[in-house]
């Protein structure tokens, strides 16, 4: 048995910007060998930094939760900063997963990576 903390329900529950971004400036899709969920982040990039974050998971509750709140924490940064956030700042700000949902965490924020990766691989950014 395990128990989510308050914050990971409400992510879960009321998750922010959830959907797509239409004519997305990158896409990142990974998906979890574990149990099979998927994970796809739209970014819109507007002055070098997240202008928009969107994204779609279909996968367990701990994964909706940290989509969530993987795009409330990149929205607005630098794709630098953006690349800096690791799964384990975002369990973190999450206060916690369950011991055996950690797995869970790790695709957050890979996928936001891969999103900026697939942008800078169309832009190519120096
Ligand atoms: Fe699949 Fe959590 S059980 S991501």
């Amino acid at each position: 048995m395990f128990q989510y903390n308050e914050k990971v329900m409400d992510h879960f529950a009321n998750p922010r910007n959830v959907g797509e971004i239409v004519n997305a400036d990158g896409v990142g899709e990974v998906g979890n060998p574990v149990c099979g969920d998927m994970m796809t982040f739209y970014i819109k990039v507007k002055d070098g930094k997240l202008d928009d974050v969107k994204f779609k998971t279909f996968g367990c509750g701990a994964a909706i939760a940290v989509s969530s709140m993987v795009s409330e924490m990149a929205k607005g940064k630098t794709l630098e900063q953006a690349m800096q956030i690791s799964n384990k700042d975002v369990a973190k700000q999450l206060g916690g997963l369950p011991e055996n949902k950690l797995h869970c965490s790790n695709l957050g924020a890979d996928a936001l990576h891969k999103a900026i990766e697939n942008y800078r691989q169309q832009h190519k950014e120096i």
